[in-house]
């Protein structure tokens, strides 16, 4: 009896460590550079499809290129989901991501396929939205605040201390805001915009979306930030208007990509198909993600802003997101607005 019992013990330490191991290669190290509510909502999903554990990271999208690089030599994570494109790009053009080809790119929207093209398959567009800006109503009118249009009337003196945007080299929403002001005004003319908006800036934060947060809870007037980042506040019921500014705005394609030398790199490819799928992607409704999806099946909100009614630059990827240029441009800022006065 004693050596039955003995002997089970140790057939069941041994089952023990077989499953142990096969459960350990089970999970997935997930960076995400979306919001929160929507990267929690990937992670769990993805469990439940799949029984693969998630171990998931939230930072905003130049935060996370930067932990890729740091990480180079000896890779963490697996997948990198959210977050706009042209930090995705200058990571595959670094080599800090996987070349994969997924079996999902034929149900794609061709912008998000000319993503992962011109990426050599190093990258892949998730969703797209437009950037603009968002507004808290009851503040602006409390503060005797004229309505803001355009982006240079974001210029105007009255609205000093009212207006918040994220940093660049952290957030990928502010990246996108001084790419899309050079493209739309030039550089020279662009960069003496963003001189005159810092004097207007009270706060450059890290995450894109922080900014309209603040306004909605009343604690900020003026949020520069993804139009969808801001429709989210107004359907969550915060009094926050959207603007489509009237010289017309730059819009993000927002990136995925395995991270080379993934650990668990069978697992990302599966999490990457799985997150391009229509019924995945249509989940986004759920947490107020009101951005255009990448699979073409993929449900939309009303409430989303309609793209094809927006005045939309045409955004160089591929210059805007190569290392060279998002380098000079970021460095240029660091150099020559976040240095000035207020
Ligand atoms: O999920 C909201 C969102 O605005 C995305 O559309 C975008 O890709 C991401 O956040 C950018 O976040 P950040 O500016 O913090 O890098």
């Amino acid at each position: 009896m004693k050596i039955k019992t003995t002997l089970g013990v140790a057939m069941l330490s041994i089952l023990g460590a077989v499953n142990g191991n096969a459960m350990a290669a089970e999970k997935l190290t997930y960076y995400c550079s979306a919001q929160e509510d929507w990267c929690q909502l990937m992670a769990t999903g993805f469990e439940e499809a799949t029984g693969i554990k998630v171990n998931m990271t939230r930072k905003s999208s130049g935060e996370t290129l930067a932990q890729l690089k740091a990480e180079a030599s000896n890779p963490k994570g697996d997948i990198w989901w959210g977050g706009t494109g042209d930090p995705h790009l200058q990571a595959a053009e670094e080599g800090l991501t996987e070349v994969y080809e997924s079996p999902m790119q034929g149900e794609l929207h061709p912008w998000a396929i000319a993503q992962a093209e011109s990426a050599n398959n190093g990258t892949i567009g998730i969703y797209s939205g437009a950037l603009g800006y968002g507004y808290n109503e009851e503040v602006l009118k409390a503060n005797n605040l004229p309505e803001p249009a355009c982006w240079k009337d974001l210029l105007k003196p009255e609205y000093k201390g009212h207006v918040q945007m994220a940093n660049p080299n952290s957030s990928g929403t502010a990246y996108t805001t001084l790419a899309t002001i050079v493209q739309l005004f030039g550089e020279d003319e662009g960069f003496e915009f963003m001189k005159g908006l810092h004097k207007n800036i009270n706060q450059y934060t890290k995450s894109g979306s922080a900014p309209i947060k603040a306004a909605a809870r009343g604690e900020n007037t003026i949020g520069i930030v993804f139009m969808h980042d801001a429709v989210k506040q107004a359907a969550t019921g915060f009094p926050i208007k959207v603007v489509a500014p009237c010289e017309g705005t730059g819009y993000e394609i927002g990136g995925m990509s395995i991270v080379k030398g993934a650990r668990n790199v069978e697992n990302a490819k599966k999490f990457y198909d799985w997150a391009l799928a229509a019924d995945v992607q249509s989940r986004s409704l759920e947490v107020k993600s009101f951005q255009v999806m990448s699979n073409k099946a993929a449900k939309s909100s009303p409430m989303a802003p309609d793209l094809s009614k927006l005045t939309l630059i045409d955004y160089d990827f591929k210059k805007y997101g190569s290392k060279a240029e998002r380098t000079r441009l970021l460095k240029k800022w660091d150099d020559e607005v976040s240095v000035l006065s207020q």
